[in-house]
């Protein structure tokens, strides 16, 4: 019979249990459910809510099951629904009565989502290493390239030089983000639901903050109703790992403009490739390409929830049951990403000769031959024009404007001298920029610098 099953007079159709069990895909919260169980039990033998000898075996029983989980003893049964009824159910074959006291004061709508709760606190462990483990990379890869030139691109044409270094920082931003936002994601959700019963709450004298404290929670939450029907932070996880895959997206379609041939700037190690079952010369960025499509799942997952969650009335629906696939499809996904890209970064090589070519084309140091002339006391929509005429001169001609002769320079402005030469070097247009946020060799070095102790 069914825990449930009491008041009930025919067994579920066999096509019920399989669609209503959650127990293919939620086994693997049963550390989290069993932990929330022995922290639940102590509580209850602490306020005498139980015998102490009874909340004593309990707990001492659930460990043992979780040791026998773990070496692989134990077979959850689609006949006992999810991983809560799995888990009571065994510890009452192994200890009969004194285990069915387990669940008194609780019910499967207070656990699951306390059971929720730590799994994504566990997995945000995970998250954070991974996340520090690719800042480390980038600090390393832009620690090197201090001094490799390339072009900075707006609408993919090429803007300004900067360095690698400069560019990949970016990155190294945008996933300090991303850490901050589980920093403040966990913040959030760590409110303890346990004591919220089915949706009323409980008249058993349970001691909340106990149990918090036992879980390493930061308070209890304060409506039984809202504990209960609450996946804001399953919500919220989805979103920060969304937010991880569009910037390993961005990333990784930069990793493929820069490993084609037209570009060159960088070589993919031959262990973080793969090739063509036809075409023998193809070397593909496999790894970049999957980082990037593999993103569509994840903002799936985030909607999924979101659907999911829009329509239900308080307090708890089965529905809601539905949430655990998708986030985990979503960190497990991430998680696969993660560290094999990191694995890319580290063993690719920086064409730094392609990326300075890169740089000089393009009239990359057009916006410093105007900023000369303003130093020279012109006005800057007026240095613009001058040298939107310079530009276009050089189309013509075919030549870069440091190609220029001291007398074409002259032709277009009189304010021009020898030293504009020096003054639209790349190295120049790069390293006068030391404004913070900007690539100056000088500049970077010291964010670095700071990165690397606050890391
Ligand atoms: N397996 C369920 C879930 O994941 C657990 C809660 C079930 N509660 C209930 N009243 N049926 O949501």
């Amino acid at each position: 019979m069914k825990l449930w099953g009491g008041r009930f007079s025919k067994s579920t159709d066999k096509s019920v249990d399989d669609f209503n069990s959650s127990i293919r895909f939620d086994s693997r919260m049963y550390a989290q459910d069993i932990r929330g169980s022995q922290a639940h039990a102590k509580m209850l033998g602490k306020q005498g809510i139980i015998p102490k000898e009874d909340a004593d075996l309990i707990v001492k029983t659930l460990g043992e099951i979780l040791a026998d989980i773990e070496c692989g003893k134990v077979e959850f049964t689609i006949d006992a629904e999810d991983i809560h009824m799995n888990i009571e159910t065994i510890l009452i074959s192994r200890i009969g009565d004194v285990g069915k006291r387990l669940h008194t004061g609780r019910s499967r709508n207070d656990q699951v989502a306390l059971d929720g709760k730590l799994y994504l606190r566990d997995e945000a462990e995970e998250l954070f290493a991974m996340l520090i483990d690719l800042q480390k990379t980038i600090l390393n890869l832009a620690e090197n390239n201090l001094d490799t030139i390339m072009p900075g691109y707006t609408h993919l044409q090429k803007a300004q030089p900067i360095t690698f270094s400069h560019h990949i920082m970016a990155y190294f931003e945008m996933f300090s983000r991303d850490l901050s936002r589980l920093a403040d994601w966990k913040k959030r959700m760590n409110i303890m639901p346990l004591g919220s019963g089915a949706l009323a709450g409980t008249t058993y004298p349970l001691d909340r903050d106990f149990v918090a404290k036992e879980l390493e929670f930061s308070d209890i939450t304060k409506n039984s109703i809202d504990g209960v029907s609450d996946r804001d932070f399953v919500c919220e996880m989805a979103f920060v790992l969304s937010m991880i895959m569009v910037h390993l997206s961005r990333f990784s379609e930069e990793i493929i403009l820069w490993s084609s041939n037209e570009f060159g700037f960088v070589t993919l190690d031959d262990a973080y490739s793969t090739g063509s079952s036809i075409m023998p010369q193809k070397k593909n960025p496999d790894i970049a390409e999957l980082a990037r499509g593999k993103s569509g799942r994840v903002f799936g997952s985030l909607m999924g929830l979101l659907t999911m969650l829009k329509g239900l009335p308080l307090a708890y629906n089965k529905d809601m049951q539905e949430d655990k696939e998708q986030i985990f499809d979503a960190l497990d996904t991430v998680k696969m990403c993660l560290p094999v890209f990191c694995g890319m970064l580290k063993t690719m090589t920086i064409n730094k000769s392609a990326m300075e070519k890169g740089a000089k084309g393009g009239f990359t140091n057009a916006t410093d031959v105007a900023d000369y002339l303003v130093k020279k006391g012109l006005p800057f929509r007026d240095a613009h024009a001058v040298v939107g005429k310079m530009v276009a001169f050089c189309l013509d001609t075919d030549k870069f404007i440091e190609e220029l002769s001291m007398a074409e320079f002259k032709d277009f402005s009189p304010l021009f001298d020898e030293d504009i030469y020096d003054a639209i070097s790349l190295e120049t247009c790069v390293n006068q920029r030391k404004i913070i946020g900007g690539p100056a060799a000088e500049t970077m070095k010291k964010i670095i610098t700071d990165y690397k102790k606050s890391l």
